[in-house]
C-alpha cells in the first residue's frame, strides 16, 4: 500500500501511525478519515514538476470540499478551481484573511453558472472565468458592466479528444456538454474583443477524470497552444494555458507511483507548450486527495442468500457513491489484520437499493458483526459526493495530522437534517 498512508502496524490499519479503530471509537463511524501529510506532498508533486515553468495548481475543490482540506491546500501555495458560488464560499472561509489573495487564483468552471455566483466571483476578484458557451460570456459581459468589474476570462474549449475513462466523466469529445469547439473559439474571442467589461487572459480545457494515460493530456493541450498562438497573433493577451484536471490513480492494489506518474505528466504537458511563454494553470482534483482518504465502516450483520454472503456495514451508497454510481473499485480491508483466508462476499450498505454496494463477489478476510473494514482510496468524490437519501446523516471527517487526529467536519444530526424543513 505503498501510494496509500494507510498500513498495518502493530495488527491495526493505522493512518499516518494513528490506529483507525482508536479513532472509529472516539468519533463513530461512518467515518472519513485523511491523512494532511499525504495531501501536501501530492500538491507538491505537481508543485515540484511545474517548478521551472510559470504555473499555478488550483486544486479542483468538487474532488474533496471539506474546509480543513482547503486550508491546508491554501497554505501549500495552491489556488483553486470552482464550479459553483457554494465552493467559493468555501474556499472564501478556507482563506480567512488571506481572502484577497486566496481568490485571485481562483478559476471559476461550469457549464451552468448563474448571476449571483458570477456576482459573488467577479467582486471577489477572481483570476478568471472559465467559460463554456456564448450565451454565458454574454452573460458575464452583462455582470461585469452592471458591477463595473472586468472580467478576465477563458474560452473552456472542446478539443474533440478522446480519453480512455468511464463515460460518466469523460468530457473532452464534441458529444459532450462541456466547452465550446475548438474550431469556433477564435470567433468567439473576436467577437469579446469589442467589449470593455470582458477581457481574454487564457484558454482552457478538461478532457476528463481519472485518466491513466499522459497522451490525451499532451494532445488536448497541444490544440489549445496552437490556439494560443493564433489568438495572440489575433492580439489578444493571452497569460494562461490552463490544462484542466483528471490525472488518474491506482484504485487496485498495483505496483502505483504517484511521483512517477506526475513527472511523466508534467513531460507531456511541457512538451505541448514548447517554449511558449505562459503560465500553465493545473486543475488536480482526485490526484491529490484520493489516495489520502478512506472511510471507516462498522459491520451490522453478515448473511447468506442462497449462494451468496452479505456483509453488511453502516456505510452506505449516500456516504461514497462512486462504486453505485461508475462500478468503480475501491480496496477493502479489514481494520484487525488477520491471516486467515478470504472468503468472496458481497459487501453492501443499508440503503434500499440493490445498487447499493461497495464490492461484488470480493474475496474479504472474515468478518463478523462489530468488526471495522476501511474502504481505501476515498477522499475525492467521497463525501463531497454524499447526500442524505434514505434520511441518514453524512459522516463525520478527521484529518490526521503530524500524528494527531483533528475533527474538521463534526457528524450530522438529525437536527442539522430538519432545520430546513417547514412541515
Ligand atoms: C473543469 C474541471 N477541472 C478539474 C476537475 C478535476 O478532475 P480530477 O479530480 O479528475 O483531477 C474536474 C472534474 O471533473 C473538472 O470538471
Amino acid at each position: 500500500m505503498t501510494a496509500r498512508p494507510f498500513g498495518y502496524s502493530g495488527g491495526e490499519l493505522v493512518c499516518d501511525g494513528v490506529p483507525l479503530a482508536a479513532l472509529a471509537a472516539q468519533f463513530g463511524t461512518p467515518l472519513y478519515v485523511y491523512s494532511a501529510n499525504q495531501i501536501a506532498e501530492r500538491a507538491q508533486m505537481f508543485q515540484r514538476e511545474f517548478a521551472d515553468r510559470g504555473h499555478l495548481v488550483c486544486y479542483a475543490v468538487k474532488a474533496n470540499s471539506a474546509i480543513g482540506i482547503l486550508k491546508l491546500l491554501a497554505k501549500q501555495g495552491c489556488g483553486f478551481d470552482i464550479v459553483s458560488g457554494g465552493e467559493l464560499e468555501r474556499v472564501i472561509r478556507a482563506a480567512g484573511k488571506k481572502k484577497a489573495e486566496v481568490c485571485g487564483r481562483v478559476v471559476f468552471s461550469g457549464v451552468g453558472k448563474q448571476p449571483a455566483e458570477i456576482d459573488l466571483a467577479l467582486r471577489e476578484g477572481i483570476l478568471q472565468f472559465n467559460v463554456e458557451s456564448e450565451e454565458e460570456l454574454d452573460l458575464l459581459a452583462e455582470r461585469a458592466a452592471k458591477l463595473k468589474i472586468k472580467a478576465r476570462f477563458a474560452l473552456r474549449v472542446n478539443p474533440d479528444v478522446f480519453a480512455e475513462t468511464h463515460p460518466y466523466i469523460s468530457t473532452g469529445l464534441s458529444e459532450h456538454k462541456f466547452g465550446i469547439n475548438i474550431k469556433l473559439a477564435r470567433k468567439v474571442y473576436a467577437r469579446a474583443k469589442g467589449n470593455k467589461w470582458l477581457e481574454a487572459s487564457g484558454v482552457s480545457v478538461h478532457i476528463g477524470s481519472q485518466i491513466r494515460s499522459v497522451e490525451p493530456f499532451e494532445s488536448a493541450l497541444a490544440r489549445v497552444i496552437a490556439l494560443i498562438k493564433q489568438l495572440r497573433k489575433d492580439g489578444h493577451h493571452i497569460r494562461y494555458a490552463d490544462a484542466g484536471g483528471g490525472l488518474g490513480i491506482d484504485y487496485g492494489v498495483g505496483n502505483f507511483e504517484p511521483a512517477k506518474q506526475v513527472a511523466k505528466y508534467a513531460e507531456a504537458l511541457k512538451r505541448a507548450l514548447g517554449p511558449l511563454d505562459i503560465t500553465l494553470l493545473l486543475e488536480p482534483g482526485r490526484f491529490i486527495v484520493a489516495q489520502a482518504g478512506a472511510l471507516v465502516s462498522e459491520v451490522l450483520f453478515t448473511k447468506k442468500n442462497g449462494a451468496k454472503t452479505f456483509v453488511i456495514a453502516d456505510a452506505a451508497m449516500n456516504d461514497l457513491i462512486r462504486p453505485a454510481l461508475y462500478h468503480a473499485h475501491h480496496e477493502i480491508v479489514p481494520v484487525k489484520q488477520t491471516k486467515a483466508k478470504g472468503k468472496k462476499v458481497d459487501v453492501v450498505g443499508p440503503v434500499c437499493e440493490s445498487g447499493d454496494f461497495f464490492a461484488r463477489d470480493r474475496e474479504l478476510a472474515p468478518v463478523k458483526r462489530g468488526d471495522l473494514i476501511a474502504l481505501l482510496d476515498a477522499g475525492a468524490y467521497g463525501m463531497s459526493l454524499a447526500s442524505n437519501y434514505n434520511t441518514r446523516t453524512r459522516p463525520a471527517e478527521v484529518l490526521i495530522e503530524n500524528g494527531k487526529s483533528r475533527l474538521i467536519r463534526r457528524r450530522e444530526t438529525m437536527k442539522d437534517l430538519f432545520a430546513p424543513e417547514l412541515g
